[in-house]
């Protein structure tokens, strides 16, 4: 079956001043997938997800070249709309980062700002966003609850919520489970897996183990470069590159 892509780079180059730290990026993304992004610290992880929805606009000092494509659309044309573009790509950090205000509003805030006023659609989504996001059972009686006294874990999947309340195409998240324990990281995964039906799933992360469990596709990066790119299995079963092999060698050692 062909797959479809979601999301290419082009000959995609990308810069912070004078230092280069993208380099000739040719990566295709497929639709409901979730591709793990892997590498070194400083190898330019965070840098590729945030290119993805112009994250990177907000850093002056930041240039990019090629192309990258979303929906066969390169999103670096002037007339791009950025603000659509990220209603469409969402983005989970690797600190939870809720809204100082309650649960509720935490997952109606994207819709708010997009100025819907029905308050029971907008009821409505935040319950199915916090279904979706495997939180509903456990605060459906606090919903009007401060997020600050959520959990780590809730507070992560409270944030997933919030992303899909405005319904993305695509979710891009950074070491989303870095800050969080076994428990709660198998709960984020799992809540991936289901999710991946229905939308494209890009996840930077540190972790091997949780790239082996989550992912369909494994790109490894290094000095800012793709070194490797295939079906998750083939990647760690049969690495072809050397580089590829050291490093998946090395952080399981
Ligand atoms: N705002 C910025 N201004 C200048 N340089 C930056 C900026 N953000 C990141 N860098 C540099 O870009 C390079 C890539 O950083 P990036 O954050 O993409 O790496 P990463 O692979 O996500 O690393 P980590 O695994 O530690 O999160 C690093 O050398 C970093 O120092
Ligand atoms: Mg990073």
């Amino acid at each position: 079956m062909q797959e479809e892509i979601k999301i290419e780079f082009k000959d995609t180059n990308f810069w912070y001043n004078s230092k280069q730290i993208l380099v000739g990026i040719n990566l295709k993304i497929y639709s409901n997938k979730i591709t793990a992004l892997i590498g070194p610290s400083g190898c330019g992880k965070s840098t590729l997800l945030r290119c993805i929805n112009r994250m990177n606009d907000l850093i002056p000092i930041s240039k990019i070249d090629g192309k990258l494509l979303y929906n066969n659309e390169n999103i670096y044309e002037k007339d791009t709309d950025v603000i659509e573009l990220r209603k469409e790509i969402g983005m989970v950090f690797q600190k939870p980062n809720p809204f100082p205000m309650s649960i509720f509003d935490n997952v109606a805030y994207g819709l708010r700002i997009q100025n819907m006023k029905d308050k029971n659609k907008i009821k409505q989504i935040v319950k199915e966003s916090l279904e979706k996001a495997d939180l509903w059972d456990e605060v459906k009686d606090r919903l009007n609850l401060s997020a600050f006294r959520l959990s780590g874990g809730q507070q992560q999947r409270l944030c997933i919520a919030r992303s899909l309340a405005i319904n993305p195409e695509v979710v891009l998240l950074d070491e989303p489970c870095s800050a969080l324990d076994p428990l709660a990281t198998a709960k984020i995964e799992s809540l991936l897996r289901k999710l991946k039906n229905e939308r494209t799933i890009i996840i930077v992360t540190h972790n091997m183990h949780q790239a082996k469990r989550i992912s369909d596709y494994t790109c490894y990066l290094l000095n800012g470069k793709v070194i490797e790119y295939s079906g998750t299995a083939e990647m760690f079963d049969n690495p072809k590159n050397k580089l590829t092999k050291d490093y998946i060698n090395g952080e399981f050692g």
